[in-house]
C-alpha cells in the first residue's frame, strides 16, 4: 500500500527533522514583539515552510529541507533563504540581526548526532555555553541564534516545556541571563501543538549585550494572540532558580506551596530517599520474552527451578502494594512469564538449557544488541535482589514497595537497596505522606500522556518527612500543589 508507506515516511521524516510547524497566533505574537521597525532584519534559523518569514518580509531564513525551501520561495519572495545546516551557516555568516523568531527543531540527543551536533557544540562553546551529549537540538539552536544578534537585539521562540526541568536546559537559561537584559519564559498549559505529546512554552529575551540576575516566569492556562509577552510574571532570582535545582516547574505552584516545601527541605527532620537507599535501574536482558519464562513452559522444557528466579517485570506488578510470597504464588498460579532464566558466566548448562539457548528463539535473542555485546550472551548482568522496588512511570505517582519475596526486577522498575539500616516498612510509611507525592512531582518530570517519570537521580532527591505537615491548612496547601502539578502534566 504505497499511500500508507508515504504517509508513514512523511511522518518519520517530520519526526527526525523535528518539523512541526507553528500555529498562526503564536507566529504572529512572536514576530509582532520581536520586530520593532520595518527596517529590522529578522532571522528564523529553522524556518520550515516560512510561516515566520511571511509576517515580516525583511527576513533571513535557514532551512535544511529542500522541499520546505521551495515553499518558502513562493510564500515569502522578499525573504532571503539559505538551504542547509543552520550551524554551519551560523559559523560563517557575517550578517547580524536586530531580532530573531521561530521554532527550533526538537531533535532528541539520540538522533541529534554526527557532524551537525559537533558543529553546534563547537559554536556554542565559542560563545560560552557548553552542552552535554544528552542535549536536544533546540538548546544549541537558541544559543547560536542569540550569537548572531546585534547589540540591543531580541529573540522570541517556541521552546519545549522541558526548559522548565531538563538538566540540559540550565545552560541555555544561564547563557540567556548572561547575554540579555530581560529573559521571560511563558508556560502554557493548554497544548500549543495539539498533535504533539510534548508541551511547548515560549521564551522571550530582550536587550542582547546586557545581563540580568532573574528569570521572569508567567504560567498561562491558554495562549491567544498577544503583541507583547504578558505583563504578570514571577521574578525568579538566579539564586532561587538554583535552589530549586535549576527548575522553573516548581514555580507553577503557589508561593504558599513553595514556602511549605522549602521549610520542609530546611528542616533537620526531613530526609531524602537517597539518605536511606540507593535507587538504580533494574537489569536489562536485551530479549525479555526469551529470558522470562512461564512456569508451564519452563517445566515442559525441563529447565531446573534452581536456574529460574521470580521477577518483577513492570510497574503493574507493584499495584497491590507489596511483592511477597502470596504475590509470587498468584503470578505462578496464573502461569505468568515471570521466571527469569538466571545464568552466570560460570553456570553449568544442563542439557534442557543448552537446547533452549540453541532453539530458534535463542538464536534470535542472541542477535539483539544487548546480547551481541556481552559475553556470554545468555548471562544477564546486574541481576540483584533489592530490598524494594519503585515504579517510575505512572499517572498517579510512583509507588515504593517492599520485596519480601526476594524477587529480582527488570529495568521497567527501579530497584531500591537500603543503605542506612532503616527498614523498608518505615520507608514505605514515610513514602505514603502527602509531602512525598508533592516531592515526586517537583523532583520528577512529566513525560507526556499524563505520565510522571522519576529517574534514579530524581528519586534520590525525593523528600521524606512525617513532621513537615503540621495541620489541615498545610495538608490542603500540599494537596492543592499536587493537583496543580498533575494538571500541568495533563493527568487530571
Ligand atoms: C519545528 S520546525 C519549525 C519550522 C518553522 N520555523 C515553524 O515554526 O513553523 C523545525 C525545522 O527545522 C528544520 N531543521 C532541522 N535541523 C536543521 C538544521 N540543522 N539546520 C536547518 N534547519 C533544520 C526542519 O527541517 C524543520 O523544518
Amino acid at each position: 500500500m504505497p499511500l500508507f508507506t508515504d504517509i508513514e515516511t512523511a511522518h518519520e521524516r517530520r519526526k527526525i527533522a523535528g518539523a512541526y510547524y507553528t500555529p498562526d497566533a503564536v507566529v504572529r505574537s512572536l514576530v509582532s514583539w520581536a520586530v520593532r521597525r520595518e527596517t529590522d532584519r529578522m532571522l528564523d534559523p529553522a524556518c520550515g515552510d516560512g510561516r515566520f518569514l511571511t509576517v515580516h518580509a525583511n527576513s533571513v531564513g535557514v532551512e535544511q529541507d529542500a522541499q520546505a525551501c521551495q515553499i518558502v520561495h513562493q510564500r515569502s519572495p522578499g525573504s532571503l533563504i539559505h538551504q542547509g545546516d543552520f550551524f554551519s551557516w551560523a559559523d560563517q555568516t557575517h550578517e547580524r540581526f536586530e531580532c530573531a523568531a521561530g521554532n527550533p527543531p526538537f531533535i532528541r540527543y539520540q538522533r541529534f548526532t554526527g557532524e551537525v551536533r559537533d558543529a553546534a557544540q563547537r559554536l556554542c562553546e565559542r560563545h560560552g555555553a557548553s552542552f552535554s551529549s544528552l542535549s536536544s537540538s533546540w538548546a544549541p539552536f537558541l544559543v547560536a541564534t542569540a550569537s548572531l544578534l546585534k547589540p540591543g537585539g531580541r529573540m522570541a521562540f517556541v521552546v519545549p516545556a522541558e526548559i522548565g526541568h531538563a538538566p540540559y536546559a540550565a545552560p541555555v537559561l544561564e547563557y540567556m541571563t548572561k547575554k540579555f537584559d530581560r529573559v521571560q519564559v511563558i508556560a502554557v498549559r493548554e497544548k500549543l501543538f495539539p498533535e504533539l505529546s510534548e508541551d511547548c512554552w515560549l521564551l522571550y529575551a530582550d536587550g542582547f549585550g546586557g545581563s540580568t540576575r532573574e528569570i521572569r516566569f508567567t504560567p498561562l492556562e491558554h495562549f491567544s494572540f498577544c503583541a507583547r509577552p504578558p505583563r504578570g510574571s514571577i521574578a525568579i532570582s538566579l539564586d532561587e532558580w538554583k535552589q530549586w535545582n535549576y527548575r522553573l516547574r516548581p514555580f507553577l505552584i503557589t508561593a504558599e506551596g513553595r514556602d511549605l516545601y522549602t521549610m520542609a527541605a530546611d528542616s533537620r527532620r526531613t530526609r531524602r530517599l537517597g539518605d536511606f537507599a540507593r535507587v538504580g535501574v533494574g537489569y536489562v536482558t536485551g530479549a525479555n520474552d526469551f529470558f522470562h519464562l512461564r512456569p508451564s513452559f519452563a517445566d515442559r522444557l525441563g529447565i531446573p527451578r534452581s536456574l529460574l528466579h521470580p521477577a518483577v517485570r513492570n510497574g503493574k506488578s507493584l499495584a497491590n502494594g507489596s511483592v511477597d510470597q502470596v504475590c509470587v504464588k498468584s503470578w505462578l498460579a496464573a502461569d505468568e512469564p515471570v521466571m527469569l532464566l538466571r545464568l552466570s558466566p560460570e553456570s553449568e548448562l544442563p542439557f534442557p538449557v543448552r537446547s533452549y539457548l540453541n532453539s530458534s528463539a535463542g538464536r534470535a535473542a542472541r542477535e539483539t544488541y544487548k546480547c551481541r555485546n556481552r559475553d556470554p550472551w545468555y548471562a544477564v548482568p546486574d541481576v540483584t535482589v533489592p530490598d524494594g522496588f519503585l515504579s517510575y512511570m505512572s499517572g498517579d505517582g510512583p509507588k515504593l514497595v517492599g520485596n519480601s519475596a526476594g524477587c529480582v526486577g527488570t529495568n521497567s522498575v527501579h530497584v531500591v537497596h537500603l543503605t542506612d539500616g532503616t527498614s523498608m516498612s518505615r520507608l514505605m510509611k514515610l513514602w505514603a505522606e502527602p509531602l512525598t507525592a508533592l516531592s515526586c512531582e517537583i523532583e520528577g518530570h512529566p513525560l507526556g500522556g499524563g505520565m510522571l517519570k522519576v529517574e534514579p537521580r530524581e528519586a534520590a532527591r525525593v523528600m521524606l518527612s512525617d513532621t513537615a505537615i503540621r495541620n489541615e491548612e498545610d495538608r490542603a496547601t500540599v494537596e492543592k500543589a499536587i493537583l496543580t502539578m498533575k494538571r500541568w502534566r495533563h493527568y487530571v
